[in-house]
């Protein structure tokens, strides 16, 4: 992290694991950062729908021009939020392939968290199959920051944020975790 005051001293990426336009989860990412507190900040990362297939072939000598963004995006970032809905009793392809791309390089010893939004149920498939694959790939899962969040479309305002202080308490506590994991281990 950087020792410049006018740095941010944690800096957050945000992934969304939703492609849809109105989605709740990208709001739930939205919501994060307008809570972030000083000194911390929050990128919204926005390029999962550039990402090409995952292909084992392509990280030896041709990485996908997408695929570098991201992985610097990772780098630079002190710890990742994830927010992601569950589709069919598991986390959407397109999202999964994201995680792919970050097997060999992107997430180890990285503190993250994960918020689960859904509409209709409990997203236990979700939240099991994330924890999974960020234990395969070594990331640092800071437990008080991973959590289940009902959301119903109807909550997120015109600005596609959320108020509603449920939530915006639940998000609160998961910045703050990582943000305490990240101060801890740079102390
Ligand atoms: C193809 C598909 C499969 C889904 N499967 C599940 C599921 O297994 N469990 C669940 O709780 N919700 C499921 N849902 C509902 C979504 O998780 C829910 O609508 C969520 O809020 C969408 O997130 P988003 O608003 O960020 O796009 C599914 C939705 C779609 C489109």
């Amino acid at each position: 992290m950087s020792m410049d005051d006018s740095s941010p001293r944690c800096r957050l990426l945000l992934i969304c694991g939703s492609l849809r336009s109105g989605s709740t989860n990208t709001a739930l990412l939205k919501t994060a950062q307008t809570l972030v507190p000083p000194g911390v900040s929050a990128t919204l990362y926005r390029g999962l729908d550039d990402l090409p297939h995952f292909n084992p072939d392509d990280e030896q000598s041709r990485l996908p021009a997408a695929v570098a963004t991201l992985r610097a995006m990772l780098a630079a970032a002190d710890a990742v939020l994830f927010s992601t809905p569950e589709y069919a009793g598991s986390l959407p392809g397109s999202f999964k392939n994201l995680l792919d791309w970050t097997v060999g390089d992107g997430l180890y010893a990285k503190p993250v968290g994960w918020i689960n939004g859904s509409a209709h149920g409990a997203a236990d498939g979700a939240h099991h199959t994330l924890r999974v694959v960020l234990g395969y790939v070594s990331a640092d899962i800071v437990e008080d920051a991973c959590v289940k969040i009902p959301i119903r479309r109807d909550i997120v305002g015109p600005n596609g944020t959320i108020t509603d202080p449920s939530i915006t308490s639940a998000i609160n506590a998961v910045l703050s975790a990582l943000v305490h994991r990240v101060n801890s281990r740079s102390t």
